[in-house]
């Protein structure tokens, strides 16, 4: 591969520089993905279809110079691809008619499988064509958790307590939907990697809302499960946004890559993840003030970190209203730093 830097770094590998790109660079920052989006239904369409899926996925690679391509798509393909489907509301987010309230309800899921998923396989199979091998390809799912969140929840939420109350009041009913979700996701990230992904995230976004007596029975245990499966096949990077405060736990994960949000420092990271590969972990927020700020903040991050075994991104997703030019900056100051 041409440019091999981030797997390098998630092997553990020295680099020559510090490998750079960020959770979202796919997404609404950038004018050909606001161009490609006005120009469908919605935005399932936009995920189902290949060929426009391949498009928004390589626009980052070119247009800001990133270190990884991530496939265009979402974490809610694994819900409607066991029987529940959603739709994305403008402005609002992720919404399911349906929602999982009983014992019966989690009988009639299926253990999806390549029919379900077959647009996202045939997506990363066109965008590695495309790509040749120019970068590496990233795939991803989130975390069982944070799949349950949504499938129970119905929609997102600030508390999570409809989801909540479920592993409290019925914890077997939600281990039950816990297991149908894991075995679904180790499947599907395997076919992922079959088509061509390279490496895969899972992504434990709501994994903040559990705390540190529940976060290993219901999120940790499963993700640590998938991480089993899929380290035999490729390396696996695992996000437990909010989520520090299981640090010890994350460390014995059978992943290579951590990434952290930007409520821990780097040197502190360090110390108790000694063994991974860490991945972050600046506030997105930043990305509003101005270039020299940016460039401290970025100066800042890497040498709290240290090199190697270092993937510079941010905290979490880059926010929609980010400017195209600081995210350039970022990646540029990330690029030119020097030790
Ligand atoms: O990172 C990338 O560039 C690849 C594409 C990607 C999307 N979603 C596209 C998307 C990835 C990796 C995701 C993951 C995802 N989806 C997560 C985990 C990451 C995180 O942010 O914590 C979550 C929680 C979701 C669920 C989801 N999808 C929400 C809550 C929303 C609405 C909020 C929002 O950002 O608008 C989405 C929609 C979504 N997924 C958009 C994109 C580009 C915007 C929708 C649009 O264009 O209309």
């Amino acid at each position: 591969m041409q440019n091999d830097l981030l797997l390098k770094a998630a092997r553990g590998e020295e680099t020559e520089r510090v490998p750079v790109w960020l959770m979202r660079q796919a997404g609404r920052i950038l004018p050909g993905y606001r161009k490609v989006r006005a120009s469908v239904k919605d935005f399932t369409e936009l995920v189902k279809t290949p060929e426009l899926a391949c498009e928004v996925t390589l626009e980052p690679v070119n247009v800001l110079g990133v270190d990884a391509a991530i496939i265009f798509s979402d974490i809610l393909v694994i819900p409607e691809a066991m029987g529940l489907p959603y739709q994305m509301l403008e402005a609002k987010g992720p919404y399911f008619e349906k929602t999982i309230k009983t014992v019966k309800d989690i009988e009639a899921l299926r253990i999806g499988s390549l029919e379900n998923w077959d647009y996202v396989t045939k997506a990363i199979k066109l965008t590695r064509k495309e790509l040749g091998d120019k970068l590496p390809l990233l795939g991803f799912a989130g975390s069982p958790w944070t799949i349950f969140a949504y499938m129970v929840e119905g929609s997102g939420s600030k508390t999570f307590s409809v989801a909540k109350r479920m592993i409290y009041s019925n914890p077997v009913m939600a281990h039950s939907l816990l297991e149908k979700i894991t075995e679904t996701t180790i499947k599907y990230l395997e076919d992922q990697v079959e088509a061509g992904a390279d490496l895969v995230q899972i992504f434990d976004s709501w994994g903040g809302v559990l705390g540190p007596d529940t976060y290993w029975e219901f999120s940790l245990k499963y993700i640590s499960r998938i991480c089993d499966a899929l380290s035999k096949k490729a390396p696996v990077t695992v996000f437990p946004k909010g989520a520090y405060f299981a640090a010890e736990q994350l460390a014995k994960l059978n992943c290579r890559v951590i990434g952290l949000d930007w409520s821990v420092t780097p040197g502190e990271a360090r110390k108790v993840l000694e063994n991974k590969t860490l991945q972050g972990n600046m506030d997105p927020c930043l990305l509003y003030a101005d270039t020299n700020t940016i460039r401290k903040a970025v100066n800042q991050m890497i040498k709290g970190f240290g090199t190697p075994n270092y993937i510079a991104n941010l905290g979490h997703g880059v926010y929609p209203d980010t400017s195209v030019d600081s995210v350039k900056c970022f990646i540029d100051f990330v690029k030119e730093y020097k030790a």
